[in-house]
């Protein structure tokens, strides 16, 4: 139940963005492991969602809630258990369920770049791929 996730500083060359990130995966992983919640778009609410006290909140509008950048360490810190549970005690933690071999860079909004598992990698790239444009 490790979780290989770990901030590395990104030199100017070094910068990459998770272009290897499969969306096609992330959007089976997300369907798998958090539609029953969250909705199979993710904008919406899973049947699930009517057996818990807080409404599960629409994913594709991370990034206008927080001026326009999607918050990838947050997301990513959310879906892996890594931020404190007592607010948020009705998401499960997902990090060992996407644990996988290999790792893959994502770029963060700060210029940082962030290892996560590649599964991980695929999930964000989904999430992303969601967020509304229009706002
Ligand atoms: C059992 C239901 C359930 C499942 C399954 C679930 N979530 Fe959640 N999720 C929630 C609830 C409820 C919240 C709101 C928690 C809170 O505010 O305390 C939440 C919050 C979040 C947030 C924070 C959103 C924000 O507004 O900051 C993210 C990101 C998220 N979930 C992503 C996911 C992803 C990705 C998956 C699948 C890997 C997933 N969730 C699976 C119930 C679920």
């Amino acid at each position: 139940m490790l979780v290989r996730l770990f901030l590395v500083l990104a030199s100017a060359a070094g910068a990459v963005s998770a272009q290897d990130a499969d969306l096609e995966a992330g959007r089976d992983l997300f369907l798998y492991f958090c539609a029953e919640c969250h909705g199979k778009d993710g904008a919406s609410v899973g049947p699930i969602a009517e057996m818990l006290a807080i409404e599960p909140p629409d994913l594709t509008d991370l990034a206008e809630r927080n001026q326009g950048v999607f918050p990838i360490k947050a997301v990513a810190m959310q879906i892996d258990g890594r931020t404190p549970n007592d607010a948020h005690s009705y998401m499960p933690v997902f990090g060992p369920s996407l644990d996988s071999d290999n790792s893959s860079s994502v770029a963060l909004p700060d210029g940082q770049t962030m290892l996560v598992t590649q599964r991980l990698a695929n999930l964000i790239a989904y999430l992303q791929s969601v967020q509304d444009q229009g706002n």
